[in-house]
């Protein structure tokens, strides 16, 4: 695991800190609907306030595109962030860069909290653009790195300017990091890897790598119907990629070179389309109907992924496992969610997941809060699951390196 400095490193005292965050979080008709991202940002906001720095927090929302469009402002997540770190008041730069950038940095205290405006709205951030780098650098001393849900850009804020300042990461980050390490680095095994979704094609180097690391790998979701396809199995009408079936079977047979167990369902529950409340069955899983779809793991399969949870130690679950947004379909993976959460709280297993729709699905699951760690990050949390080099972590570890000589 790279190595890379903390906030408990550096003093920040009476400093400009320019704090990468990652405010991408959802929105709806100007509301956030999901403030996970910053609540979780908010301890490394607090610590740094805490010690008398200047706080300049700086994030991209949705992909603007390089220009100046008020449809991804950042201004409407003042009012949230103020609330998350305690009703305290956080001014607000029209500009990321520039005199109105520079004007709202000099106006704070030591205590007090800016936010920039949208870093995508200038080129230079996605092109990681020297110029703009050091144009953002001009506007503190020190640079806090805690968007490991972005880690995975190459941008300017994540990349270039973590080598014009001294550079750490932030708590999020470090606990992301962590939780990362603990579960794929240098896990206690059993390590059993519970992946879900639609496809194998957009999973191939993920699955490639974790075969490689775990010795359980489980798969739902539709991806899992390739699987079986592969296996020579009917999947009937089921989402399924039959040009992927060879593929599979090179997955498959790469498993077992690698002594990792797979673990697929034995058994599916069918409907005749994927719709709310629609009659469903359970069968085995050599006996689905060629009209038929598999919209979800059955109860033997539940079964199956309980008795491997039972014999890990440790878990990374990508994915949901089977069409979970449509009621009844979200069972299986809300039984394992809490299956995870139960083990997890006996102390019997160490828990991590994340990606989009994983996170959404633990969360309807009700036990988000009973996971060891649950990944704010999207994208970043799948590379990583890729066995990708970072490049903001790789950032951080860099200029770490840099700071001991
Ligand atoms: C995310 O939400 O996954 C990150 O903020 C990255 O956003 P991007 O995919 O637009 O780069
Ligand atoms: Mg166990």
């Amino acid at each position: 695991m790279a190595k890379f400095r903390t906030l408990d490193d550096i003093d920040v005292s009476g400093k400009t800190v320019l704090l990468r965050a990652d405010l991408n979080v959802p929105v709806k008709d100007g509301k956030v609907t999901d403030a996970t991202r910053i609540e979780r940002l908010a301890p490394t906001i607090k610590v740094l306030t805490g010690k008398g720095a200047r706080v300049v927090v700086m994030s991209h929302f949705g992909r603007p595109k390089g220009k100046p469009d008020l449809a991804f402002s950042l201004r409407l997540l003042v009012e949230p962030l103020e609330k998350a770190i305690g009703g305290r008041h956080v001014a607000f730069a029209a500009d990321c860069v520039g005199d109105e950038a520079k004007r709202v940095v000099a106006a704070l205290q030591p205590g007090q909290v800016a936010l920039l405006e949208n870093l995508r709205f200038h080129k230079g951030e996605e092109a990681s653009s020297p110029d703009f780098a050091r144009a953002l650098a001009e506007l503190g001393d020190i640079y806090v790195d805690d968007a490991f849900s972005a880690a995975h850009r190459a941008h300017a804020s994540i990349e270039a300017l973590a080598h014009l300042l001294p550079a750490a990461a932030g708590k999020l980050m470090e606990a992301e990091l962590n939780a990362l390490t603990a579960a794929l680095d240098s896990p206690a095994r059993p390590v059993l890897a519970l992946i879900g979704g639609a496809k194998v094609s957009t999973k191939l180097d993920l699955l490639r790598f974790i075969i490689g690391k775990v010795d359980l790998l489980a798969i739902g979701g539709a991806m899992a119907n390739t699987l079986l396809l592969a296996q020579g199995k009917e999947v009937g009408r089921s989402l399924c990629e039959h040009d992927m079936a060879e593929t599979a079977r090179q997955l498959l047979a790469l498993a077992s070179q690698r002594n990792c167990r797979v673990i697929l369902p034995e058994d599916a529950v069918i409907a005749s389309e994927l719709a709310a409340g629609v009659a469903t069955c359970e069968v085995a899983i050599d006996m689905v109907p060629h009209d038929a779809m598999i919209l979800d793991i059955g109860t033997k399969s539940i079964e199956c992924i309980g008795a491997a949870l039972d014999e890990a130690r440790t878990l990374v679950w990508n994915g949901p496992l089977g069409a979970f947004e449509t009621p009844p379909f979200d069972r299986g993976t809300v039984a394992v969610a809490k299956r995870v959460a139960e083990m997890t709280r006996a102390g019997k297993l160490l828990s991590v997941a994340g990606g989009g729709d994983t996170v959404a699905a633990i969360a309807a699951a009700g036990v988000i809060d009973e996971l060891s760690y649950v990944s704010t990050a999207g994208g970043a949390f799948l590379e990583w699951l890729e066995g990708r080099e970072l490049p903001g972590v790789a950032a951080l570890s860099a200029t770490s390196r840099r700071a001991e000589k």
